[in-house]
C-alpha cells in the first residue's frame, strides 16, 4: 500500500510517516497535510492547487447553517471523485432500511452477543439490521446495526448518503481508513463517519464484532451543558480527528454507496484515499468513552439518564431527540437512602442499550456485547430478584467496575427485521423478569 513514504520527491512530514497522528477537537477547523505545501495558501480553490492536486468540497450542513453547526472540509487530492462508473444496484439483503419487515413490538427485546461464527465476511458484508425507525429521505430517525467481521475490507470503500455511521467496536480492534485519513480504533472508543465520507474498515485481529448506529437525522453534535456549566460529559477536546494520509495506488476499487435505503455499488480505477491534504470542520472521529465525564446526584435519587448524553441529534424539545447518545462508564454510585439501580419507568422515548464490556461470565454466560431495545412508554426497571438484593443492600458508595453501557433514546418507534427476530434471545413475554415482585402493601 503507497503512501508517503513512497512519495519521494516530496520531503514527508513526520506526523505523517509515524504510526496515526490525529487533531483534537469536535467541531474545530483543521488543517492537514501529508506532504508539504499541498494546501493552498489563503484560498481552497487556487486556479492551479499546489502539487497538481484537485480541490474538491464536501458539506455536511446547509451552507447558511449557523456557524457553530456548519460542517465542511475541502479535500486536496490526487484524482476528482467524480471519476467513477455509473452505479449499479447492489444485494445486502441483511442491511436494511425501514420499513422493516416486523412492526414495532410493545415488549423488550433483547439479543445476545454475535457469535465468532459465519461465513468469511468483512465490515459491509457483516453488518446485520436489527431495528430501526423514521426514514432517510425525511431526514428523521436512525437504524441500529449489527456488526461482524473476520475479514478486513480489500480494493472496497464504503460511504452512505442516507446517514452518518456510529460504530462501535465490541471486540477485536479496527483499522478504519477514511478520506480524511486513518483511525485506529478498539473497543471502547467510538468512530463518527459523516454522511458521504468514504471509508475502509480493516481487522487488525482474526475477528471483530459491534454495534453501528445510523442516523438518519440531524447530524450529531455535543449537548448543552446548561447548569453543568463549561466542563464535563464528552469534553470537545477528547474528539480526535485524522491527519492527512493517502493512497497513491492504481487499483480497482468497488466504491459501495448507500443511497434512498439501498446499496450501490460501482467501480473506479484507482484508491479513492487519495487525500493528500485537507482543511475545513467535516471530519471523521474518534472518540474514547473512557474519557466521558460523568456527573450524578450527591445526595439522594438519580437524574434523568439525559444526564449522560455524550452526542445529541436534536429534533424537538417536547416529543424528544431524533437520538441521544448516552455512555454509562465506571462510576460511583452514591445517595442517602436511594436504591442503587434504576427505577421502574415508562418513558416517552425508545431505548436500545447495550452491554460495551466489563461484565462479569456468570455461570458460563457472556453477555458482553449483547441488545436490549424497549420501544417507548414499556414498562422497565430491575428484575425481582435483583431489586430485592438492592432494596435490602447498604446505601454505601458503591463503585462499578469496568462495566461499560451504552444507551440511545429516539423519539420514533422501532420496527424489527425478520432476522434480528430469528436470532433474538429470549422473548417479549419471559424477557425482563416480569413475574416474582413481592406485594408489600399495605405493611410495607
Ligand atoms: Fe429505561
Amino acid at each position: 500500500m503507497n503512501n508517503i513514504a513512497d512519495a519521494k520527491q516530496f520531503e514527508p512530514i513526520e506526523e505523517a510517516l509515524s504510526a496515526v497522528g490525529y487533531q483534537v477537537g469536535f467541531g474545530n477547523e483543521f488543517e492537514t497535510e501529508a506532504v508539504a505545501g499541498a494546501l493552498p495558501k489563503g484560498q481552497n480553490s487556487p486556479q492551479r492547487v499546489p502539487l497538481g492536486l484537485y480541490s474538491e468540497l464536501v458539506t455536511g450542513a446547509a451552507f447558511y447553517a449557523p456557524r457553530h453547526l456548519n460542517r465542511r472540509s475541502y479535500t486536496f487530492r490526487i484524482r476528482p471523485s467524480i471519476m467513477s462508473a455509473e452505479f449499479e444496484p447492489l444485494d445486502n439483503v441483511e442491511f436494511r432500511t425501514p420499513p422493516l419487515d416486523v412492526p414495532s413490538h410493545p415488549g423488550r427485546l433483547r439479543w445476545g452477543p454475535l457469535s465468532q461464527d459465519g461465513e468469511p465476511a468483512d465490515f459491509l458484508e457483516g453488518l446485520t439490521t436489527l431495528c430501526g425507525g423514521g426514514s432517510p429521505s425525511l431526514h428523521a430517525g436512525l437504524a441500529v446495526h449489527f456488526f461482524r467481521a473476520n475479514r478486513s475490507m480489500e480494493n472496497r470503500a464504503f460511504s452512505n448518503a442516507d446517514g452518518e455511521f456510529l460504530i462501535l467496536p465490541q471486540q477485536g480492534d479496527l483499522r478504519i481508513v477514511t478520506e480524511f485519513g486513518v483511525l485506529e480504533v478498539e473497543p471502547s472508543e467510538l468512530v463518527l463517519i459523516p454522511r458521504g465520507v468514504k471509508f475502509r474498515v480493516e481487522l487488525k485481529g482474526a475477528f471483530a464484532r459491534g454495534l453501528v448506529i445510523e442516523n438518519y437525522g440531524h447530524p450529531w453534535i455535543l449537548p448543552e451543558l446548561g447548569l453543568i456549566g463549561s466542563n464535563g460529559l464528552a469534553n470537545a477536546i477528547d474528539f480526535q480527528a485524522p491527519v492527512a494520509h493517502f493512497e497513491d495506488e492504481e487499483v480497482r476499487t468497488e466504491v459501495v454507496h448507500k443511497h434512498g435505503g439501498k446499496l450501490w455499488s460501482a467501480y473506479i480505477d484507482h484508491s479513492p484515499f487519495d487525500v493528500v491534504a485537507w482543511r475545513g470542520s467535516l471530519t471523521p472521529f474518534k472518540y474514547d468513552m473512557r474519557k466521558f465525564v460523568a456527573i450524578g446526584s450527591t445526595t439522594l435519587d438519580h437524574p434523568d439518564p439525559s444526564i449522560f448524553c455524550a452526542l445529541a441529534s436534536p429534533a424537538h424539545e417536547v416529543s424528544g431527540c431524533n437520538a441521544d447518545f448516552m455512555i454509562l462508564p465506571p462510576r460511583w454510585l452514591v445517595g442517602d437512602h436511594t436504591l442503587h439501580l434504576p427505577g421502574f419507568h415508562r418513558n416517552s422515548v425508545t431505548e436500545i442499550t447495550s452491554i460495551m464490556g466489563g461484565l462479569p461470565v456468570i455461570n458460563g454466560v457472556d453477555l458482553n456485547g449483547s441488545v436490549a431495545v424497549t420501544n417507548h412508554w414499556c414498562p422497565h426497571g430491575p428484575d425481582a430478584a435483583t431489586f430485592e438484593a438492592k432494596r435490602e443492600a447498604s446505601d454505601s458508595p458503591e463503585h462499578i467496575n469496568d462495566l461499560l453501557l451504552i444507551m440511545v433514546e429516539t423519539r420514533y418507534p422501532l420496527e424489527f427485521t425478520r432476522a434480528a427476530i430469528d436470532m433474538k434471545m429470549g422473548t417479549p413475554a419471559t424477557h425482563g423478569g416480569s413475574a416474582g415482585y413481592r406485594k408489600r402493601f399495605p405493611n410495607g
